[in-house]
């Protein structure tokens, strides 16, 4: 993989991962739901160590951590700036196990390219992360169609 299109992806990542950080913030601000607000706020630590991690493997190969545009957005299918309704519980499940499952399938598609160590390991245990959140937020919703049919 061109040393360029590498910087552009792992820029692309740095900006969702900040973007994940402000949005499970204040998703854990608009939930009533007690527990789901400390789940999404250890959420947000995990991604800002993301954030962290990319930037410093960002500037290890020469280049500025630079944000390329809105990225959470367009994946969620609405304009940028579009609010949604964070207190319902649904949605921020929905939205979150969208962004996560496209992180994971980014992370994955890069792995491939990708050989040399430490931006490997780096990667992995990136993806097993937000594999980890993807099957937290799949659980809930299951639980609360559960409680639906009850
Ligand atoms: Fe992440
Ligand atoms: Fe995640």
């Amino acid at each position: 993989m061109e040393e360029k299109e590498l910087i552009r992806s792992l820029n692309w990542f740095y900006t969702l991962e900040i973007e994940q950080v402000d949005l499970y913030q204040t998703q854990a601000r608009a939930t009533p739901d007690i527990y789901l607000r400390k789940v999404l706020t250890r959420v947000a630590q995990v991604e800002q160590e993301h954030v962290i991690n990319l930037e410093a493997e960002i500037r290890r190969r020469g280049a500025n951590p630079t944000r390329t545009g809105a990225v959470i957005a367009p994946l969620l299918g609405v304009a940028a700036g579009t609010i949604l309704n964070w207190t319902d519980t649904r949605t921020v499940l929905w939205a979150n196990i969208t962004l996560e499952e496209k992180a994971m399938a980014d992370y994955k598609r890069l792995i491939l390219k990708v050989a040399e160590k430490p931006l490997f390991d780096l990667l992995w245990s990136h993806l097993i992360d937000e594999d980890l959140h993807t099957a937290w937020f799949s659980n809930k919703l299951k639980e609360l169609d559960r409680l639906a049919l009850n």
